[in-house]
């Protein structure tokens, strides 16, 4: 470029006047100026992009740093490119995309430290992971004693093929009471009464997990063979020793042929296997709408120590469930022969068992999640 004006400054300076002579002088010195600028202006901006790329970030402060000079509203770049006018037309285009490079380095360099402080964070000193460090400890939860019981008892009767029976605890009028024979007016109703929903005088909450019985047998063929374990409600004044709320375990069997023998022979193997091998049981004759006949199951605790005389009130026997033959009634009522099927029903309360297992002396505890008593089982399996 230069050595062409030299060279047509000397062809034209033959013919020319003297103005034109001066016009031409003019304009060299100004191009020759501006060229020099323009190279300036080029390795301006190269400087700052070789300083950029060698900045230390090591910490916060030196992010923030890096991010006011190069990538925040005033920063260097944004000022390189109001020089454009200076730079020689030809290489504006040149400059152009030269101050985006620079721009996008900036922008990269600083959104790759950012994430990489991010992660980093806690660590102020950016000296990254001290891998030989111990990890945290991970918390780890404890099962609720309700739940430990509760998995005790489903797995002793899944070992002789009963199936897990999960059912809603909102419960229709018939379902909880109607089809498990206590129809309105029956005043075995009064022992159990509950939570109904608003402005409904049909749905209410489940009173006992026997309303499962009636749920499986309208839905299922026989033969049946489930336990129903659920939380179920009572209208109850909350005490130590009564909640309004608490849990049960259904069970039920429904075959051709099955006896009460049956029935004695299935909860003498499960207070065996949940109390020890000595274990005995005793059926008292009682009275469920459900079942004809109905027995209480009693379990021998002993006698060995005053809480043992406290406990069963001075007999040595221990109250475990409620059970019976499924009166014909509850299979008319769901559809199921009475001359061709029999069955045996049984339900027990969970939190009673879960108390004398772990010498839990308020019910109330079961039902707070106060973490400082739930810790406790935290080594229980
Ligand atoms: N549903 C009874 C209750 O909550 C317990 C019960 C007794 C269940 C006898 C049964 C049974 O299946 O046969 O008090």
């Amino acid at each position: 470029m230069q050595g062409f004006i030299f060279c047509f400054y000397k062809n034209v300076l033959r013919h020319c006047t003297s103005e034109i002579i001066t016009i031409l002088y003019l304009y060299t010195v100004f191009n020759h100026k501006h060229i020099k600028m323009s190279v300036e202006i080029f390795a301006k901006v190269q400087t700052v992009l070789e300083t950029l790329k060698a900045e230390k970030i090591e910490n916060a402060q030196e992010l923030e740093a890096f991010r006011i000079r190069y990538v925040g509203s005033k920063n260097e770049i944004k000022a390189l490119f109001g020089e454009i006018k200076n730079v020689d037309n030809e290489r504006k285009k040149e400059f152009g995309q030269l101050l985006n490079d620079v721009k996008q380095a900036a922008e990269k360099k600083y959104e790759l430290y950012n994430t990489e402080l991010e992660n980093n964070s806690g660590d102020q000193s950016g000296n990254g992971l001290d891998l030989t460090a111990p990890s945290e400890p991970i918390p780890s939860g404890s099962r609720h004693p309700v739940s430990l019981v509760l998995n005790r008892i489903i797995n002793i009767f899944e070992r002789i093929g009963f199936t897990v029976a999960e059912e809603r605890e909102i419960e229709d009028d018939w379902h909880n009471f109607t089809a498990m024979n206590t129809p309105e007016d029956h005043p075995a109703r009064d022992m159990q009464d509950t939570f109904y929903l608003k402005d409904s005088t049909t749905e209410l909450l489940r009173t006992h997990t026997s309303s499962v019985q009636a749920r499986i047998m309208t839905t299922q063929k026989p033969p049946i063979r489930i336990i129903a374990p659920g939380r179920v409600y009572r209208n109850e004044t909350i005490s130590s020793r009564s909640h309004c709320q608490f849990h049960q375990v259904e069970g039920l069997y429904i075959d051709k042929n099955v006896s009460f023998a049956d029935m004695k022979q299935t909860l003498l193997y499960f207070a065996r296997e949940m109390y020890g091998p000595q274990a005995e049981i005793r059926l008292r004759p009682s009275f469920f709408p459900f079942t004809e006949p109905s027995a209480e199951m009693d379990v021998y605790w002993g006698l060995k120590n005053d809480d043992d005389y406290r406990i069963t009130k001075g007999t040595g026997w221990l109250e475990i469930l409620g059970c019976g033959m499924v009166d014909p009634n509850v299979l008319i009522n769901c559809g199921i022969d009475p001359e061709e099927y029999s069955g045996f029903a049984f339900g027990m309360g969970i939190e009673r068992q879960a108390m004398l297992q772990f010498k839990i002396t308020d019910i109330r505890q079961l039902f707070e999640n106060d973490t400082r008593f739930l810790k406790q089982f935290s080594g229980v399996i």
